[in-house]
């Protein structure tokens, strides 16, 4: 009898661990139409918005390499997150108070590891000199308010190349990015949509697709209801997360275009991706 009890125990529980998703195993997703964004570059394997992570992201076959550009204290456009050095570098301050030659003197890779010590920041100009014909490129403006003429420096730097269909413009700046489509009408441009603003109205959406192409969330923020209504008005959507193990599992449940995503499930090179769940 008490065999009976122990076996009924194991198979209750055994079933609730299934159901509840505390089965740890991998689980393959197939999602062969999506595009997949190295965000910050493979930042998982290598220092954020760095050439190694860059190199990194190619190397893992991601369709686009995302990265963040903020100015100089001499106008240059440099690829970074923060606004501020500190926490990617050795050094303190924020970045318009250096100039693009003071910005050179810092290791942008040692933060990170070691292994990466002596890595420099780069400008947006030589991320496309040395990626634009291997990959595509998703470019974040950051805080564009903080740099008046930024959208003006980035149309001109785009003007230099004929095909621009392998670029995307973002910005969490909706009227950044309205004025970049404006700039430029043949460039791709994606509004972020924060958190706190995830729930978009029948109006808003309306108003971003009739410039944006993508209107991009933290995928903890959306649902395939929102997804649906953005397709439905033609727009795309890109989901992105930094700690979220479900993110291409959830991706593929609501229909969306593309993950950005640091690569730490990072897909095979075929279209089966690796997921936990
Ligand atoms: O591309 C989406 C994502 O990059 C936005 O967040 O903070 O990583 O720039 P953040
Ligand atoms: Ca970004």
């Amino acid at each position: 009898m008490r065999k009976y009890a122990v076996l009924v125990i194991v198979i209750v529980g055994s079933c609730l661990l299934f159901l509840t998703g505390y089965n740890q195993q991998d689980k393959k997703v197939h999602m062969p139409d999506m595009l997949s964004f190295a965000h910050r570059g493979a930042s998982s394997v290598a220092p954020e918005n760095t050439r190694a992570a860059f190199a990194k992201g190619v190397e893992l076959q991601a369709d686009f390499l995302e990265c963040d550009v903020h100015l100089s204290k001499d106008g240059e456009l440099v690829i970074m997150h923060d606004d501020r050095v500190d926490r990617t570098t050795n050094a303190s301050g924020y970045i318009s108070d250096f100039t693009l030659a003071e910005l050179r003197q810092l290791d942008v890779g040692s933060t990170y590891s070691k292994e990466f010590a002596g890595e420099s920041i780069m400008t947006l100009d030589e991320l496309l000199e040395e990626f634009y014909h291997q990959v595509g490129l998703l470019i974040e403006l950051k805080n564009p308010q903080a740099y008046p003429g930024i959208e003006e420096k980035v149309a001109t730097l785009l003007l230099g190349y004929e095909d621009v269909s392998s670029i995307i413009l973002q910005s969490f700046d909706v009227e950044s990015m309205r004025k970049m489509h404006e700039l430029l009408p043949d460039l791709q441009v994606g509004v972020l949509i924060r958190p706190t603003d995830s729930f978009l109205s029948a109006k808003s959406i309306e108003d971003l697709t009739s410039f944006a192409t993508f209107i991009n969330f933290n995928v903890s923020f959306i649902n395939k209801r929102m997804v649906d209504k953005i397709h439905a008005q033609g727009g795309k959507v890109l989901v992105w997360s930094k700690k979220d193990k479900r993110l291409l599992a959830k991706a593929h449940k609501y229909g969306v275009d593309g993950v950005i995503t640091d690569f730490s499930n990072w897909p095979t090179n075929d279209p089966i991706y690796l997921v936990q769940e």
